[in-house]
């Protein structure tokens, strides 16, 4: 049987994902809408968010007004912002299916952001450079580019497996009233290429606590220090303006996030 990629295959991880991405106090993303909309009218428009998903950034950026464009590889998750476009009026953004680390867009932008730690989804060196050189070349010569990531906790990174790390139920879906528990069950890290790979079972319940349906999929990410990012960000030809542990401008801390705002060397 084919492993089911998170994001890629859909399932809950796709169908969820603005129930259990909702953001507020304590999350990765507590901010960060706000945050890319004051930088969004510093720099101004047009704005690219590369991985954007299902639109959590995308949109409320168009309802401020800007021009945007949002690119992912998952038709699911495009799917689901396109979804959301249809019971809007009002400015709508551009959504292209494509590969951050392969785009060309035949246009360039004064805000590139690469939210919610989705650069840590390019799983090789090679891979990121690739995707900021893509970057530099979409980006205005006044642009600014944003990422965040995590700043990965060294205990979490160990060569072995990590078990049950997480365990939390969703929010019910008010679609259907269905509540679903999700087991983060094992956790591969690989020091070597500082890649790991979570095995996510999701077990959806109906209104009577019967069982309707469980899925497993995986989630394979590359964990990126600091001082890795600094150098690819020179390597690649970008100068670093700030960097934050937070969207409340924290500065940097250890196991936080990383938010970096860079620009165009
Ligand atoms: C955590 S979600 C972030 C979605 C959105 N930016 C947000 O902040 O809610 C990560 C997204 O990255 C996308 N993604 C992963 N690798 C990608 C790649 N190489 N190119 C484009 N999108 C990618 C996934 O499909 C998924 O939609």
């Amino acid at each position: 049987m084919k492993t089911r990629e998170h994001y890629q295959n859909g399932g809950p991880s796709v169908d969820l994902y603005d129930i259990r991405e909702a953001g507020g106090p304590g999350t990765p993303c507590d901010g960060d809408v706000e945050f890319y909309l004051r930088q969004a009218e510093v720099t101004g428009g047009p704005v690219l968010e590369l991985a954007c998903g299902t639109g959590r950034v995308t949109l409320p950026l168009c309802d401020a007004g800007f021009d945007v464009t949002g690119l992912d590889r998952s038709e699911h998750m495009l799917r689901v912002a396109r979804s959301k476009l249809r019971e809007r009026s009002g400015r709508t953004p551009k959504l292209v299916r494509g590969d951050m680390a392969r785009f060309h867009l035949h246009r360039t932008f004064r805000l590139i952001l690469i939210p919610y730690r989705a650069f840590h989804h390019l799983l090789t060196p090679a891979e990121q450079r690739r995707c900021l050189l893509k970057v530099r070349r979409h980006l205005r010569r006044d642009g600014r580019l944003i990422v965040h990531l995590f700043d990965p906790r060294l205990d979490l990174c160990l060569p072995a497996r990590n078990r049950a790390l997480n365990e939390r139920a969703c929010a019910p879906d008010p679609r259907t009233g269905h509540r679903t528990e999700l087991v983060v069950g094992e956790r591969l890290n690989d020091p070597l290429t500082q890649t790991f790979v979570e095995t996510w079972t999701w077990t959806e319940r109906d209104r009577d606590d019967t069982v309707m349906r469980r899925t497993t999929d995986i989630l394979r990410l590359r964990w990126t220090y600091r001082f890795e990012m600094e150098h690819l960000f020179e390597l690649t030809g970008f100068t670093v303006i700030a960097r934050y542990s937070d969207f409340f401008g924290g500065a940097p801390r250890y196991g936080a996030e990383q938010i970096w705002v860079v620009s165009r060397e």
